[in-house]
C-alpha cells in the first residue's frame, strides 16, 4: 500500500453544512466523525475494512489463520480494528488492536464489537509486547515491521499479510516469500489480488471524479487535487504492472 494509505492525517476540522450529501449508506456515527475529520479518500471511500477485497478478504484469511477460542491476536495498524473486531466475534480470540493512531483506535472501541479487543496505541516498528506473545500476527494493508513481526510471533504462529506484492515473473514475488522463510515462516496459503486492487482503485478514481462537488467541499481544492493524483498515480502503477497487491498466511514453526 502506497504512502498516501499509511501516514496517519492530521486532524482537520469538521466539515459542516455541506451541500452534496453522501450518495453510499450511512457509515456508524463512529466512523462518520473519524471520515468528517479526516477528510481522507481512503476512509470514505473503503471504509471500515480498509484493505484491498474489505471483509471477504479478511474472512479468506481469517478462515487459514488457526485463531480459535484463547488464542491471542494481533492487528497491527489496524485502523477502527474492523479486522481484530471481526475475529473476536468469530473465533472467540483474544484480540489486540494497535495503531500509530489513537483516534483510529477510540473510534474502533465506539464501533459494534469494540469491547471485545483490547487497544494499544503503537508503532508497529515499537510494539510493546514480549517476545512470542501472539499465535496469529495479522497486517492488512499497514506498515509490514519485519524484525517486530518475527520477535512478538510465538512457535507456531500465523502471518496474515494483505499488501504490495510483486505481480510480475521477475522473481519478486519469490524474493518476497524467501525473506519470510530465511526468518523460519512457510507459506501457507497465497491469493494474487492486483486485479482487485487496480478495480478498487479505478472506482475510487471514478467515485472521486463523480462526486468533485463533494469530495472539492469537503475536502477542500487543494486536498481534493492532491488525493485524485495520488489515486490516478495508483491505477497507472497497477495498470502497468509496477505495483500488485496479494493475500499471504505464513506458518511458523513450532
Ligand atoms: C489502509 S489502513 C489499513 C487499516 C487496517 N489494517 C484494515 O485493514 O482495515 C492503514 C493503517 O495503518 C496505520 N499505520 C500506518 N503506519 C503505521 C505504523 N508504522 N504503525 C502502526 N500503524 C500504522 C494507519 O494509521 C492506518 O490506520
Amino acid at each position: 500500500m502506497p504512502p498516501s494509505l499509511h501516514h496517519p492525517r492530521p486532524s482537520l476540522p469538521s466539515t459542516t453544512g455541506l451541500r452534496y450529501p453522501r450518495t453510499v449508506p450511512a457509515a456508524h456515527p463512529a466512523l462518520q466523525r473519524l471520515a468528517d475529520d479526516y477528510a481522507a479518500w481512503w476512509i470514505d471511500l473503503l471504509g471500515e475494512h480498509n484493505h484491498v477485497g474489505g471483509i471477504e478478504t479478511t474472512r479468506w484469511l481469517l478462515q487459514r489463520s488457526g485463531l480459535g477460542p484463547g488464542r491471542r491476536m494481533l492487528d497491527a495498524g489496524a485502523f477502527v480494528g474492523a479486522t481484530a473486531r471481526l475475529a473476536a466475534e468469530q473465533t472467540g480470540c483474544i484480540a489486540i488492536a494497535t495503531d500509530i493512531n489513537p483516534d483510529f483506535l477510540a473510534a474502533g472501541r465506539d464501533l459494534p464489537g469494540g469491547s471485545a479487543v483490547r487497544w494499544v496505541a503503537a508503532d508497529n516498528r515499537r510494539l510493546p509486547f514480549r517476545d512470542a506473545a501472539f499465535d496469529s500476527i495479522w497486517a492488512l494493508d499497514t506498515e509490514i515491521a519485519y524484525h517486530e513481526f518475527n520477535r512478538v510471533a510465538a512457535p507456531g504462529a500465523t502471518l496474515c499479510l494483505c499488501c504490495e506484492a510483486p505481480s510480475d515473473s521477475r522473481g519478486g514475488l519469490d524474493a518476497f516469500i524467501e525473506d519470510w522463510e530465511r526468518a523460519g515462516w512457510q507459506l501457507a496459503a497465497h491469493r494474487p489480488l492486483s486485479a482487485e486492487a487496480a478495480h478498487t482503485w479505478r472506482v475510487a478514481e471514478a467515485e472521486l471524479v463523480r462526486r468533485r462537488p463533494y469530495f472539492e467541499e469537503r475536502y477542500g481544492t487543494r486536498t481534493y487535487l492532491r488525493q485524485l493524483d495520488a489515486v490516478a498515480y495508483l491505477v497507472q502503477a497497477y495498470e502497468r504492472g509496477e505495483q500488485g497487491h496479494a493475500l499471504f498466511v505464513f506458518r511458523r514453526a513450532r
